[in-house]
């Protein structure tokens, strides 16, 4: 990876932990923080917000994305997830719908821990034959 690549993604990976040190997760305290960048280099944050009423609440990725939308933004260059634990926080199934709607198979998904990026994925790979807006008639 070149530096600038590199500290590109320490960037989007701060802002990952950042929000993820925000979360509101006092039912799981199980804490995620996502962080995307679009193609213009606007980074966008969120974690997961969780409630009393279980099922209403949203996971970071979802928060991220809200928040991109929010500005107008359209489109998902690359995104970095963060959970702690042994086990890799990867997207779950239904973020992984959300992700790929503003983004395409070759976006890079980044699945880091408390200590740095541990993995890397096209979305391809977490969403293979995915359904997207193109499959909708015009
Ligand atoms: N969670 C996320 O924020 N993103 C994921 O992709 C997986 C799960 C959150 C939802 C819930 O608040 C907590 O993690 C435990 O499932």
């Amino acid at each position: 990876m070149s530096k600038s690549a590199e500290s590109a993604l320490l960037q989007l990976f701060d802002a990952a932990k950042t929000a993820q040190a925000n979360a509101h997760a006092p039912y799981s305290n199980y804490r995620v923080g996502a962080a995307l960048r679009t193609p213009d280099g606007a980074i966008f944050a969120g974690g997961n917000v969780e409630n009393a009423s279980y099922p209403e609440g949203c996971c970071a990725e979802t928060s991220a994305i809200a928040a991109m939308a929010a500005s107008g933004a359209r489109r998902i260059a690359e995104i970095c997830v963060i959970g702690d634990g042994a086990a890799l926080c990867t997207p779950c199934g239904g973020c992984r719908q959300r992700i790929r709607e503003f983004a395409n198979d070759d976006t890079l998904v980044h699945v880091a821990g408390p200590e740095g990026v541990r993995a890397t994925f096209r979305l391809s790979a977490l969403l293979p034959e995915s359904f997207g807006p193109g499959h909708l008639p015009s």
